[in-house]
């Protein structure tokens, strides 16, 4: 496994090769089960596989979150060469941004709800870090978590606008065995949040069960409600959204598929998950 940092060296690399379909599964490290099962998919379906891992400044719009997210690069590295990774891209802050990245992107509707309210700034700061990565590594394939569900849209519409002949694969969610979604911030929790924090997925899976006896606006309700019982969970949205426009749905009837998707406080953290509702 080559271990690379600067880019013009990553670019040196990737040219001589002879690769017919280069994989890329761009993280931001402190990596764990679900980053590994975009790597394991990605050496599947392609010849050359790239990891990069970079703690990307202009997404965090909160500081602290910057300065507390987890880093593991020894951990990182070693588990990346024991899942057959050809390359791994570990660039410094300066490298990316030689100078400050001022290029405001916009989604219409994608980025302006859920995350994008809460987050504001997040996903310009997504946009110019994923489109710089593509520009250095050019895949012919990039994967990506539904975990992070409008991230998800929010590439494919980067894809779209910029007119990149990228193939963006969407990867399910990973679980821990008590169905907490994986997640580089749950090493932040303390012991009674990380006890408290399965709740989430508990209350959303009953949830779904629950969309033949209770309306649209009911259910919201009733998640929230549930969640919010437990003193360690605060929840910041919950809304059941059309899965491409992530409009939030009024009725169970209007046509498309519906994930509900949430956002909880558990003390200074923020987690995120969601799951298809119909
Ligand atoms: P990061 O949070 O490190 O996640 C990297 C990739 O792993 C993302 O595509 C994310 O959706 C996926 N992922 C995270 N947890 C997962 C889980 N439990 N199951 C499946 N996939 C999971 O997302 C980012 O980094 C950054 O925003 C990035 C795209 C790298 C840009 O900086």
């Amino acid at each position: 496994m080559k271990v690379i940092t600067k880019t013009a060296e990553l670019q040196r690399i990737l040219s001589c090769g002879d690769t017919i379909i280069t994989g890329f599964v761009p993280t931001m490290g402190a990596l764990h089960e679900g980053h590994l099962s975009l790597v394991e998919r990605c050496r599947r379906e392609c010849d050359l596989t790239v990891v990069s891992i970079f703690v990307n400044p202009t997404q965090f719009n909160d500081p602290g979150d910057l300065k507390n997210y987890p880093r593991t690069p020894e951990r990182d590295r070693s588990l990346l060469e024991k899942a057959g990774v050809d390359v791994v891209f570990m660039p410094d802050v300066d490298e990316i941004y030689p100078e400050k990245d001022v290029r405001l992107f916009s989604f219409g509707h994608l980025d302006k709800v859920m995350e994008g309210e809460k987050r504001p700034g997040h996903f310009n700061g997504v946009a110019q870090i994923v489109s710089k990565l593509f520009d250095i590594v050019q895949p012919e394939k990039a994967y990506f978590g539904e975990k992070d569900f409008q991230q998800l849209a929010i590439i494919r519409a980067l894809i779209k606008k910029l007119g990149y002949n990228i193939e963006i694969v969407g990867c399910p969610i990973k679980r821990d065995g008590d169905g907490l979604a994986l997640s580089s911030r749950n090493v932040l929790l303390n012991p009674q949040q990380r006890q408290a924090a399965p709740l989430i997925y508990r209350v959303l899976s009953q949830a779904v069960g629950m969309k033949d006896e209770k309306s649209i606006e009911e259910l919201c309700l009733w998640v929230t409600e549930n969640i919010d019982r437990d003193p360690e969970l605060k929840v910041e949205y919950f809304n059941i959204v059309d899965s491409l426009t992530l409009q939030p749905v009024k009725d169970w009837n209007e046509n498309g598929e519906k994930y509900g998707c949430i956002a909880v406080k558990v003390g200074n953290v923020r987690l995120i998950d969601n799951l298809k509702f119909c």
